[in-house]
């Protein structure tokens, strides 16, 4: 055999081999490359003399023209190779019965804003939705919370790029608060000249968002809001109705209720509520499980009702923490990941 002929059978059995186009195109360079065996050969021609050079040159071609026949062959081979595999890895199997459809389930945060709503309603509060985007008065100057008041610096504020009829950016609503606002100035209205005026008993239950992001803390998180107005309500009002609330919540008479002293520009005094279980997984942790407070007088006023004589509390807690103790979720996070494999435990 010349050395030709066994260059090309070495060509044709190393671009077999090559198991892949990467190792093909390798093994190519190795033969025609810019200093490939076939390349070095036709640079060798320079030195012979003419009629040499004329039969070597043709020799030589030829066997460049196999190897790139070999060459073009194991291409395609190769593209047939993944093809096959290809057809056969989504290959469907006709005959398999179908796979059914998947029972959807409430999301557990929705569970548990449903499970307030229906604490709440038995009590007699009303329940009402309002707006994500909210003005910058309801958000936060008719909570009593006054432009370049350090209180608002609390609430760390998404903006939108749109103005309200003030001139005000609009935000998303940084709390379910703006709803006492809401609510209560359209339930003055309806009752105008109405002698007492019938009291307001509601829960708004919702999204929020502050610029905030951890295990305890989403961009996007629920509050529920909760505002009892009347002639004659107080402290211990709220101790009874969020303490009931707990009881039927949890679905324990085994806790304690207390109001630690605390700061809104909303409510004066404020408070904390926090519980503490005395038995069960969270037995002895106090945990802080709502804000609350008596309604301020400039709020009130603020509801087109006369602080002097209508008087009450207001409470806002999160859906997400009291989903979190109620199902042992130790990562707020889970909650908006929607991985079915956590959300379909609750189904
Ligand atoms: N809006 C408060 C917050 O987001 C929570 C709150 C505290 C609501 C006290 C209330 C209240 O109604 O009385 O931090």
């Amino acid at each position: 055999m010349n050395d030709l002929e066994a260059l090309v059978q070495g060509a044709q059995a190393d671009f077999a081999a090559a198991p892949n186009p990467a190792e093909l195109e390798n093994a190519k360079a190795r033969y025609l490359g810019k200093s490939g065996r076939v390349t070095e050969l036709l640079k060798g021609l320079g030195a012979l003399t003419p009629d040499e050079k004329k039969r070597r040159g043709a020799e030589i071609n030829q066997a460049k023209t196999r190897i790139e026949t070999a060459l073009q062959a194991a291409r395609e081979a190769l593209a047939e190779a993944e093809l096959a595999a290809q057809l056969h890895a989504e290959a469907l199997d006709v005959t398999l019965p179908g796979r059914g459809r998947g029972v959807a389930g409430l999301h557990p945060v929705s569970r548990t804003i449903a499970r307030i709503e229906a604490i709440f309603a038995s009590m007699g509060f009303d329940v009402a939705e309002g707006p994500e985007i909210e003005t910058d008065w309801m958000n936060f100057t008719a909570l009593n919370s006054p432009e370049n008041h350090p209180a608002r610096s609390m609430q760390d504020t998404f903006y939108v790029d749109v103005n309200d009829a003030q001139g005000k950016p609009l935000n998303l609503r940084t709390h379910t608060s703006p709803m006492q606002v809401r609510y209560a100035r359209n339930h003055a209205a309806r009752h105008a000249g109405v002698e007492p005026m019938p009291e307001i008993r509601v829960i708004a239950p919702g999204r929020t968002y502050r610029v905030d992001s951890d295990a305890t803390h989403s961009p996007m998180f629920h509050q529920c809001e909760g505002l009892w107005i009347g002639e004659n309500i107080s402290f211990k009002d709220l101790k009874f109705v969020f303490s009931e609330f707990v009881r039927q919540f949890f679905e324990t008479d085994d806790f304690d209720v207390r109001f630690r002293p605390s700061f809104f520009p909303f409510t004066e005094p404020s408070a904390e509520i926090d519980i503490a279980f005395r038995s069960g997984p969270l037995a002895g942790k106090w945990l802080e499980v709502a804000g609350s407070g008596q309604v301020h007088p400039n709020v009130v006023r603020n509801f087109g009702i006369d602080p002097e004589r209508y008087i009450g509390f207001a409470f806002g807690m999160g859906p997400d923490r009291l989903a979190m103790l109620r199902y042992g979720v130790n990562d707020l996070r889970l909650f908006f990941e929607n991985d079915l494999r956590f959300l379909s435990q609750f189904k």
